[in-house]
């Protein structure tokens, strides 16, 4: 765990320091927002950021966010001052800690962040096998490729296999290729020296750089362009990456781990994904089965997350009615543990009674029939019956862009799944949210900590 402390925490900077030294976290410190920006671009890692208050935080989460820092943010301030903690959480810090500082309530941050990126809950064969098959490869330096259906839970299994690695005290970088925008995963992963190309306005290092010693993981690797995969194959064979506008080569030492929920073999056959690039990254595959094929990790799975967010919002634990976890078990999950994850989620805000009971879990089949009906205008249709016939009188991109909005929602804002359950790529679900913001419409904002 990496922390980086932002202004002095009002005197209280040796004491927090001190209390997360002792947990085991790394501590760096600088004296503002625009420090700590230059810091992390010239690869400073960091997993958490601790804030004063009084600094703008509004601009910092703007620019961690613009910048693709994925890092919770927490405000630190005096204690009981609950205006500024109800503004720094709503500027879109993740959590306030009163000071001075208390050795218990920074230990249990520092364990709910590290926590999130850790537990791997299962029951069945097919699971444990898969986990048995990580512990043995874990410990060396091989290539991974990880596949699997959408949420299954790749990029659990690849902290999981970094924490076992020789490598867990470095860190562990995550690039999204699908995520990011082509014209950015270059400068993203590489680097970029000061005016490189127009807008490079300070050197920036990239991510083979910022995981040097550590773990890299290409998340959803089928998604980059043929340009880059020449470019990716030089790093795996030299170890050594070039940054852009740079005048000689930075050797690194990395670990690759990638992912990617399409089929690879079908790609190279395809001619959209390199054979010489697939067999250097591909030395061992392991495999996520979908969440239908191990039914027996169903139950484990929902009682972790209702405990989880149960937790989270401060109610207490329900139980599931045998008939729910019944409900549960006979269902398909398209978007597997993801899915599973944001049903509870959803049915953990829900439920009124002592035990969670059927109607407090949402399936997607029964959200298909909210967007329907919502479709059709002020509910008048309350089934969806002859294919929309209630939508008659609208344009097709109007309910387009009801069905996107809806689905988004039910998903929490997760831009990975919806993409998914829609059917279309992620950079075009993001080109029609970005299309839809700038006509007014009101978007559900991407979970902090994902996508
Ligand atoms: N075995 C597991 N134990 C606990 N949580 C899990 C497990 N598997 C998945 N999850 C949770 O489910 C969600 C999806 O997992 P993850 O992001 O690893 O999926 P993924 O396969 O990478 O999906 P995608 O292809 O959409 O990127 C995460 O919130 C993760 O914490
Ligand atoms: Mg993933």
């Amino acid at each position: 765990m990496r922390l980086l402390i932002i202004g002095d925490l009002y005197g209280q900077i040796g004491a927090a320091s001190a209390i997360a030294r002792s947990r085991g976290a790394k501590v760096a410190h600088v004296i503002d927002i625009e420090a700590a920006m230059n810091a992390l671009r010239e690869g400073q890692g960091a997993d958490l950021i601790m804030v004063e208050v009084r600094e703008d935080i509004e601009k910092l989460v703007t620019l961690l966010m613009r910048e693709r820092f994925n890092l919770p943010v927490i405000a630190c301030g005096v204690k009981n001052d609950k205006d500024a903690a109800v503004k720094a959480i709503k500027s879109g810090a993740k959590e306030y800690l009163p000071l001075p500082p208390n050795e218990e309530l920074i230990a249990a941050v520092l364990e709910a962040i590290t926590e999130e990126t850790q537990s791997m809950i299962f029951n069945s064969a097919a699971m444990g096998k898969t986990i048995a098959m990580a512990d043995q490869i874990a410990p060396s330096d091989a290539s991974i490729m990880i596949t699997g259906e959408s949420g299954t839970g790749k990029e659990v299994i690849a902290r999981y296999i970094h924490k076992k690695s020789k490598r867990s005290g470095n860190a562990m970088i995550s690039v999204n290729c699908a995520a990011i925008p082509e014209n950015l995963l270059e400068s993203e992963l590489f680097g970029h020296e000061k005016g490189a190309f127009t807008g490079a306005v300070a050197r920036r290092i990239g991510k083979f750089e910022e995981a040097d010693g550590g773990t890299i993981l290409l998340d959803e690797i089928s998604e980059m362009d043929m340009r880059l995969q020449a470019k990716l194959l030089r790093v795996l064979q030299e170890r050594e990456v070039d940054r852009i506008g740079g005048s000689k080569p930075v050797k690194v030492n990395i670990r690759v781990l990638a992912t990617s929920n399409r089929n690879m073999q079908d790609e190279v056959k395809k001619g959209t994904f390199r054979e010489d690039l697939y067999f250097r990254l591909n030395v061992i595959t392991l495999h996520l089965s979908s969440l239908r094929e191990r039914r027996e990790d169903i139950k484990p799975l929902a009682e972790h997350f209702i405990e989880k967010y149960s937790k989270a919002n401060g109610v207490p634990a329900r139980k599931l009615s045998e008939a729910a976890l019944a409900k549960l078990t006979q269902y398909h999950w398209p978007g597997n543990v993801r899915e599973l994850e944001n049903s509870m989620h959803r049915s953990v805000l829900l439920a009124t009674g002592n035990v969670i009971e059927p109607d407090a879990i949402m399936l997607q089949g029964s959200m298909e029939e909210t967007v329907m009906s919502s479709a059709a205008g002020g509910g008048t249709m309350s089934k969806p019956s002859g294919g929309g016939a209630g939508m008659v009188g609208r344009t097709v991109d109007s309910v387009e862009q009801e069905l996107i909005i809806d689905t988004l929602s039910h998903c929490l804002g997760n831009r990975t799944h919806a993409a998914n359950i829609l059917g279309i790529s992620i950079r075009t679900l993001r080109n029609k949210l970005k299309q839809y913001g700038e006509q007014g419409a009101s978007i559900p904002p991407p979970p902090t900590g994902t996508d």
